[in-house]
């Protein structure tokens, strides 16, 4: 694996792999990079955790982490994602972590350049770290892919977490349902109605509202979406025994879940972030040695 771009370019074999050395540094083995590699963070878009997650995860595999700040780059001036990753590879970067808004914008990278390329999202494309990271959870959960129900709800033509996820639990043997209002559902089939879900899902995972990517968004108010198509207490009690609650964060609190909820036993959102460090440490390091 010399890049990581999207869910789609890895195998099964892959994915059980990352999973399995993000286990193992959760249970205290070292890395073993050869040297220590240097490395940049490029957020054209907010972020908290993947962002800190990721530095935390390079300083932990040994690398150097090269400080860029995208609200002040020449990004601004114009220049092009090639431009600045060829110039960063040139001051003697070995692999870059890229968020940006267009979609599959890493497509201009695939020639010329030689650095690591790491997709950190892409509009409302794919999020390959986010799901290896939700997979992490998921597997250490249940031990299993194969037969698992997960219900993934919300925003889901907006959402590259439920791209993401789509891909990798489908061929992965997960039965993956989509929740949503009809307007959502974009490229997928979708149910409209908890009713029909919430009792046998194991996994029950919630997306944000992503009110950046909505052109017009009247058609609800955050109260009648809790209501229609939010976790509340009501439909967090006939979830099944051992079933888990998932959210990539951030919350909006009182419209994707009740807030009370984000916390209770059956949530893994937070348990989740703690997760990822693991799991960007086993992609960094795959992909580095991948390239020693
Ligand atoms: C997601 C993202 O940025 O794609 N968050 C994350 O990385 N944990 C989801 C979102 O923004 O809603």
């Amino acid at each position: 694996m010399r890049n990581l771009l999207s869910m789609e370019h890895l195998t099964n074999d892959e994915i059980l792999e990352i999973l399995k050395r993000a286990a193992e540094f959760e249970n205290g083995e070292q890395p073993s990079l050869s040297r220590s590699y240097n490395i940049a963070n490029l957020f054209f878009e907010p972020s908290t955790r993947t962002k800190t997650s990721f530095e935390m995860a390079e300083r932990k595999v040994g690398c150097t982490v090269i400080p860029f700040d995208a609200g002040f780059s020449s990004a601004l001036k114009g220049e092009t994602m090639y431009d600045t990753v060829k110039t960063l590879e040139m001051i003697g970067m070995d692999a870059v972590v890229i968020r940006a808004k267009e979609d599959e914008y890493y497509n201009e990278l695939l020639e010329g350049i030689n650095v690591a390329v790491v997709n950190a999202g892409d509009g409302a494309g794919q999020h390959p770290s986010q799901c290896l990271l939700d997979l992490y959870t998921i597997h250490k959960e249940f031990e299993r892919f194969e037969g698992l129900n997960v219900t993934i709800a919300g925003d889901i033509s907006h959402s590259r977490v439920a791209k993401s996820n789509a891909t990798a639990l489908r061929k992965l043997g997960v039965n993956v349902r989509f929740l949503c209002p009809p307007e959502w559902s974009g490229e997928f089939e979708a149910h409209h109605s908890w009713d029909e879900l919430i009792e046998d899902s194991d996994v029950v995972m919630l997306l944000r509202i992503q009110h950046e990517r909505h052109i017009v968004n009247k058609s609800f108010s955050k109260e009648s979406y809790h209501e229609q198509y939010g976790l509340t207490f009501e439909r967090e009690a006939r979830m099944k025994k051992g079933a888990i609650i998932m959210h990539p964060a951030p919350v909006n609190r009182d419209v994707e879940i009740t807030s009370e909820l984000v916390e209770c036993e059956r949530s893994r959102i937070f348990e989740a972030v703690r997760n990822g460090v693991f799991v960007r440490m086993a992609i960094l390091e795959t992909i580095l040695k991948g390239r020693e």
